[in-house]
């Protein structure tokens, strides 16, 4: 019998995702040698102290079946991080659970909460599991789209998008790949919809640290009547920069945590138990360090604006995240995967087609995303060679 296409045997849940884009361009800078200033890790590795506190935990018998919901110091700790970054009193027996990455946090959530046929309306451009989440659980996206220069949430399109199958709004503030960093105005215009329509929100806020100039993370779960209806995600790997080690978090009233736990539970059960307890020093220690980060990286984006600005691109500052967008249509091109596949040869650098992010071809067509969180010294070669270049179409 002849072996069958390993498409034949998918199934329907995940036909039409696509692969994570990340690992392809990725992989395309691997194989050129390129410069890779498109996937969000960092070049460096987050504070000694924490991997001190992992080696210590390795070495002292922490290497068991961790609690499923975490070990308790590091719940303990995200508890009080909440407490003293915005006031949210948590008990960390019921109201935190720790995540294989803010992603499992996120699968756990909607496979807990979305039913098949349900809508969830979500942020345009998109990080891409929330997508292939979204159809895993049966749901459907309803996309309000945030749309360039200047990126802002419209209040009118959110509430449009909302309908009586709606069940979630999925956030993502500061966002990625726009930078934004939604404002208290634009958080409030949420939390009507959210009360109006008695819906869940579930809002990602992994980059909730790193934010520039006077702009300030808003946790949604902190305006009037929110808490009780937001599961509140977020995860070390951006804080930390130990993107690798994938220990995040979900936090909210008792009822959604539990349920984001109940799928949680059959998923992974619990991951990285050294890791656990080095993250709760990094919590309770390290506060330092990402503030540290996020003034270094507001420098960097500067000069990679800078930078990306001698080529004939639109540059879209962003307010938060590692990401800067730019628009290469001004360049010559009216498509930014054609753009991103030449760049590697024409000047040895990498960068992330935006139009994966989108539904809204048109909107996404012509888009590319920059990471900023590499080393001063990868991110000038990057400009050299960018200005070197002969890229024009
Ligand atoms: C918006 C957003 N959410 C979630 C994640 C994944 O977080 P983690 O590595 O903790 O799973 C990322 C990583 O790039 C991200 O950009």
């Amino acid at each position: 019998m002849a072996a069958s296409n390993s498409d034949d045997r998918l199934a329907d849940r995940l036909r039409g995702i696509p692969g994570t884009i990340f690992s392809e361009m990725s992989a395309l800078a691997v194989r050129t040698g390129a410069l890779n200033m498109g996937q969000g890790f960092p070049d460096r590795d987050g504070p000694e102290s924490v991997v001190e506190s992992a080696v210590e935990a390795l070495r002292t018998g922490r290497n068991q079946y961790a609690p499923g919901i975490g070990v308790p110091e590091l719940r303990s700790a995200i508890a009080a991080h909440q407490q003293r970054h915005y006031g949210i009193t948590l008990d960390p027996d019921s109201q935190v659970l720790v995540t294989t990455g803010a992603t499992e946090g996120i699968a756990a959530a909607l496979l807990a909460l979305v039913d098949p046929g349900d809508e969830v309306v979500v942020l345009e451009p998109f990080y891409d599991s929330y997508t292939a989440m979204i159809q895993m659980a049966g749901g459907v996206r309803r996309p309000v789209t945030l749309r360039a220069p200047d990126f802002r949430l419209d209040v009118d399109e959110l509430r449009g998008a909302v309908s009586d199958r709606t069940r979630l709004i999925l956030l993502n503030s500061p966002h990625n790949p726009t930078g934004t960093v939604l404002t208290r105005s634009e958080l409030e215009s949420v939390a009507d919809v959210a009360r109006e329509h008695d819906l869940v929100v579930l809002t990602d806020e992994v980059y909730e640290h790193l934010v520039y100039d006077d702009h300030e993370h808003v946790p949604l779960a902190t305006l009037p009547g929110m808490f009780e209806r937001t599961v509140s995600i977020s995860s070390a790997g951006k804080t930390f920069s130990f993107t690798g080690w994938k220990i995040g978090w979900a936090t909210g009233p008792r009822e959604l945590v539990h349920a984001v736990e109940s799928a949680k539970q059959w998923l992974t059960f619990c991951s990285g138990s050294p890791l656990q307890p080095a993250i709760a020093h990094a919590l309770n220690h390290e506060a330092g360090y990402y503030d540290g980060l996020a003034r270094e990286l507001e420098k960097k984006r500067d000069r990679l604006c800078e930078g990306l600005g001698v080529l004939d691109v639109d540059v879209f500052k962003p307010q938060g995240t590692y990401f800067v967008t730019t628009d290469v249509r001004r360049y010559g091109y009216r498509d930014g995967l054609e753009f991103c596949l030449a760049l590697p040869e024409r000047a040895g650098v990498v960068a992330i087609p935006s139009q994966a992010f989108y539904d809204d071809a048109e909107e996404g067509r012509h888009k590319v995303r920059w990471a900023f969180c590499k080393e001063e010294d990868v991110i000038e070669e990057g400009i050299r060679r960018l200005a070197a270049a002969e890229l024009g179409a």
